[in-house]
């Protein structure tokens, strides 16, 4: 009888160790898992979960090189055919031809703000005066809040301006915070040193000839995602990407195009994308990449492009 009561007693003991703390880390291993890169992505809604709690849609429209006219022409035509993501940056001087396109579009029903998710960068030579940076582009796009405010590119006073992209979170007026051109573990882990607010996105130059999958295995632990600038190359590079074999061979087995093979592999293998233009059929053309799949198969082909070549250096 003895032993039958210990043996009670030991039981109980060993159901009740799992204490409340212990829940907790189970949980918090559940939401890593959950949070690694492309089960975070929504290939039905076309949307993804950024650590920050906000949904970022993962195809959007570039605006660099556009000039202010060409910029709002091209938001415009990006909302009116459903693309719900913006980027741009206050160093591409097309902020006020952004905010214009969304305002048409607002005014036209198209959209309301909320609907749309605008990012912008701080440039560099903001990097002294990085709040007043975030208000210029707020003024110049006619907006209360940015859904993502990036640092553009690594500098000398990176925290600082971190701060200072905290600052604006805790004020209303950007949503979610990421850097931009930010390609090691090594300046990740410096970044998350001093960050109060883990950076949701890291924006980097990502193509087929450049793929960040380490740097995207590496940041999943913190459910940073990582968005692709440069998705054909850039101009000037965009023939060459197009016109690689393994992409004309998937555009004629799917039905589709060069552009939307790669733009595909982009979002299947967990990149947001943002491909620019100044075209509103290719625009049209961009968005139009959700009634196919890849195959795994398809998929390895193209990773296998990777030849970890850079186009820029910034
Ligand atoms: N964070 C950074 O440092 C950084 C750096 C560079 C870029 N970016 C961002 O990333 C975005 C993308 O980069 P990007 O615009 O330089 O290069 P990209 O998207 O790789 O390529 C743009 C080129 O592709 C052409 N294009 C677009 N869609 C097409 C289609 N369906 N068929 C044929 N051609 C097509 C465009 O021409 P059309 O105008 O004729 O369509 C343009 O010549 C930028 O716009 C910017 O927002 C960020």
């Amino acid at each position: 009888m003895l032993i039958l009561i210990l043996a009670a007693v030991l039981l109980l003991c060993s159901c009740s160790s799992n204490t409340p703390e212990e829940d907790v880390v189970t949980e918090e291993a559940e939401d890593t898992v959950i949070s690694s890169e492309t089960e975070s992505f929504d290939l039905e809604k076309g949307t993804v979960m950024l650590n920050s709690g906000y949904t970022m849609p993962i195809i959007g429209l570039g605006t660099w090189t556009l000039s202010n006219d060409e910029a709002e022409e091209s938001v415009y035509a990006a909302l009116k055919c459903g693309m719900r993501l913006i980027d741009t940056a206050r160093y591409y001087q097309c902020e006020t031809g952004v905010g214009r396109g969304l305002r048409r579009a607002i005014d036209e029903g198209i959209v309301k703000r909320e609907d749309v998710f605008i990012t912008s960068k701080i440039m560099p030579g903001d990097y002294d005066r990085a709040a007043q940076g975030i208000n210029d582009s707020l003024s110049d796009l006619d907006v209360d809040y940015v859904d993502l405010m990036l640092i553009h590119q690594p500098g000398s006073n990176d925290e600082a301006v971190y701060k200072a992209m905290e600052q604006a979170v805790r004020d209303g007026k950007v949503r979610s915070i990421g850097i931009s051109n930010y390609y090691t573990k090594e300046q990740v882990d410096e970044v998350l040193s001093y960050a109060e607010i883990t950076p949701a996105v890291i924006q980097n130059e990502n193509h087929l000839y450049y793929q960040n999958k380490a740097l995207q295995e590496y940041v999943k632990q913190y459910g940073i995602v990582l968005e692709s600038w440069y998705p054909f190359g850039g101009r000037g590079h965009t023939e060459d990407h197009f016109g690689n074999e393994v992409i004309k061979e998937l555009a004629e087995k799917n039905g589709k195009t060069p552009a939307q093979i790669i733009l595909r592999w982009h979002i299947q293998d967990g990149y947001i994308t943002i491909p620019g233009s100044s075209n509103p059929e290719h625009i049209k053309e961009n968005y139009n990449i959700f009634d196919f799949e890849l195959t795994g198969e398809d998929m390895e082909r193209i990773r296998d492009l990777d030849r970890q070549e850079r186009y820029e250096n910034w």
